[in-house]
């Protein structure tokens, strides 16, 4: 049986993944790479939707490439790569913004939220465009599966769509993809607001928790994360959200099952538990946070190490972008 296609993508737009990616997303990244053929592109021209000083841009990139090698995407297993390396990426998202209606567009809920926040002064047009340069990147691969958190459904639907909608206008080029996301890690919460998803543009940093930071300042967040009335520690996310997200990464990191962790915890309280779960996340993070640094060390060598990856990449990018473009009608170069 021939392997399935995974592609995914992740932003450059902080100095250090937080818990939500790496649980979320990054962790089936490793597991996939094992009997599937995967691409993992850190898409920094999404990254330009935030203005963002070139410099820390560039060093965010190279940050973001460095925690994915050190949690263990592995370069000589997937086809790592950054996506303004492919040209092709702008180059399809283009075609696919010409077959996609403005409400269509206009009814993504990040779009929505992000704009409404920002407000229409302050939102760029990059900003409504982005889930259609998102759909480029997993349509361009041919992908069947796209492992990711809840918050990427929608545009993981709207790929669908507008692939489906290209196949029947024009032929049938693109694979159709599915979102791959694994229920109970879809969604990470903030560690002082339990009931919002973890997040890179939360107003503070207080309840997120990031894989690069020191294990002083991790179990100070685990210390103060906010819990719920009552005392036991039991997973219910209705009544005790701030509980049930701790033992959600609890079980995540330890492997234990949510039963096992509550009889574990019977008849402790909050605190111990809170420094449990905090003592589990520091030293699993731990590693990830030395190797990280390690490969910061020698900038060259990180870009050397993915430098085939992109290679890999434009090869397929641009035979399906030469299928799309004759299929529309563009005349070839010749
Ligand atoms: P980004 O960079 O915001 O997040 C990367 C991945 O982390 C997941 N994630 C979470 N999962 C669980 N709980 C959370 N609190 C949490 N926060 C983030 C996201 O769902 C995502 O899988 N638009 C994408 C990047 C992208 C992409 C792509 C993804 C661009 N092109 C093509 C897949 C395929 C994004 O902003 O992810």
């Amino acid at each position: 049986m021939s392997k399935k296609r995974v592609l995914s993508g992740i932003q450059p737009t902080h100095n250090s993944f937080h818990l939500g990616n790496y649980l979320g997303a990054i962790k089936q990244w490793v597991e996939l790479q094992k009997d599937n053929d995967t691409f993992y592109c850190v898409v920094d021209l999404h990254a330009l939707t935030i203005e963002t000083d070139p410099k820390l841009l560039e060093n965010r990139t190279l940050l973001s490439v460095a925690q994915l090698i050190a949690i263990g995407i592995d370069p000589k297993l997937c086809t790592l790569f950054i996506q303004s390396h492919v040209p092709a990426h702008n180059q399809l998202a283009w075609v696919l913004e010409c077959i996609t209606g403005f409400g269509e567009a206009g009814r993504m809920t990040q779009f929505k939220d992000k704009s409404q926040k920002g407000g229409a002064d302050r939102t760029n047009v990059g900003l409504f465009t982005y889930p259609i340069l998102q759909a480029a990147d997993i349509l361009l691969y041919q992908a069947d599966f796209v492992p990711v958190g809840e918050d990427q459904r929608q545009h993981v639907e709207l790929t669908r769509d507008l692939g489906q909608r290209f196949n029947n206008k024009y032929k049938e080029v693109f694979n159709i993809p599915q979102p791959q996301i694994i229920k109970s890690l879809a969604k990470i919460n903030d560690l002082q607001d339990p009931n919002s998803k973890m997040s890179k543009s939360a107003a503070s940093m207080t309840g997120v928790v990031e894989l690069l930071e020191s294990a002083d300042t991790i179990i100070k967040k685990f210390k103060s994360s906010v819990t719920d009335a009552g005392k036991e520690i039991k997973f219910n996310e209705k009544e005790k959200p701030g509980i049930s997200n701790l033992i959600t990464i609890h079980s995540a990191f330890s492997g234990k099952s949510i039963n096992d962790i509550e009889n574990e915890f019977a008849g402790k309280g909050y605190g111990d538990f809170k420094l449990q779960v905090a003592e589990i996340v520091v030293e699993a993070l731990n590693p990830i946070r030395t190797r990280t640094l390690e490969l910061m060390d020698d900038k060259a060598e990180l870009l050397n190490m993915i430098k085939l990856g992109s290679e890999k990449a434009n090869l397929i990018a641009e035979k399906t972008l030469s299928e799309v473009y004759s299929a529309l009608g563009l005349i070839a170069k010749g």
